[in-house]
């Protein structure tokens, strides 16, 4: 399998990397779906809505400076590096991602479409104020205050700048997103539940395009059925192995 995958990859014109949740769960990260998953012990429609905003800003952004203050102590791992290798060895063209983790550009990958957003990014709903929270090192503060932020221009309560349930997705990064899926004839998919959609869109649109589909996860999933090849496993372990095998096809 891992062979079959090398082989595919090594001599794939145009392969991009879809990713989810499951590459930053051995960096600490919690996933959302699957045991201890965090929609199973949050209710998703009390925090991840512009419902559950306009409802309790105060609990929304609770949750989201505790993702914040986790994510930013986390650090990218093993499958985020292999990724930035297979982009230097110009293997891999670009990683679009639903994680709003930043691990990816951490790690050190440049061609990176955020479809959900990026934590560390808030925003104000109504006059488009938007800024990187860890800009001038206000980080720490930021995460122990306890009342809403507010927008410095016109006051409205700040939100932060990824997308929730029942939102469009920003339109550049989909638009990039699905021109990149229409050109690729390979995708790598790791660690997604393959489940939310229009994002789930983008490993399907290389298949019916008659490309490869190599997928990358602990258990099956959405994706699992267009898989040519699913290597079970954490996405660490098996992307080293994969990085290895296809230094392997390529000095052949
Ligand atoms: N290695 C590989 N895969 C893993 C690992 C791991 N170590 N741990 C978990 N997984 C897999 C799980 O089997 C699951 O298929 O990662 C996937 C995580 O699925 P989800 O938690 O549903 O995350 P994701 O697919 O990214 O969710 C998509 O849903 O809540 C929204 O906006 C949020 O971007 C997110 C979107
Ligand atoms: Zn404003």
């Amino acid at each position: 399998m891992l062979g079959e995958a090398a082989r595919l990859l090594a001599r794939s014109k145009f392969a991009i990397a879809f990713t989810g949740a499951g590459i930053s769960a051995e960096s600490g990260v919690p996933t959302f779906r699957g045991p201890d998953g965090l929609w199973g012990h949050y209710r998703a429609e009390e925090l991840a809505t512009p419902e559950a905003f306009e409802r309790d800003p105060h609990l929304v952004w609770k949750f989201y400076r505790w993702r914040m203050g986790l994510i930013a102590g986390v650090k990218p791992n093993r499958a985020h590096y292999a990724l930035v290798e297979l982009e230097r060895m110009g293997l891999l063209k670009a990683v679009i991602t639903q994680n709003v983790d930043d691990l990816h550009r951490k790690a050190g990958n440049r061609n990176l479409i955020e479809l959900h957003g990026n934590i560390f990014h808030i925003r104000c709903p109504s006059c488009g104020y938007h800024k990187d929270i860890r800009e001038s090192g206000r980080l720490d503060n930021f995460l122990a205050q306890k009342e809403v932020p507010r927008c410095p221009e016109c006051g409205s309560v700040l939100r932060p700048d990824v997308v929730w349930f029942g939102e469009p997705l920003p339109r550049e990064p989909l638009k990039g997103a699905f021109s990149l899926a229409g050109r690729a004839d390979l995708v790598l998919v790791i660690g997604t539940s393959g489940v939310v959609y229009p994002a789930a869109y983008i490993p399907y649109t290389v298949w019916e395009n008659g490309g490869s589909v190599i997928e990358v996860n602990t258990s099956e999933s959405g994706i699992t059925p267009i898989a040519d090849v699913f290597l079970r496993g954490k996405s660490g372990e098996v992307m080293d192995g994969l990085l290895k095998k296809v230094r392997g096809v390529l000095n052949g």
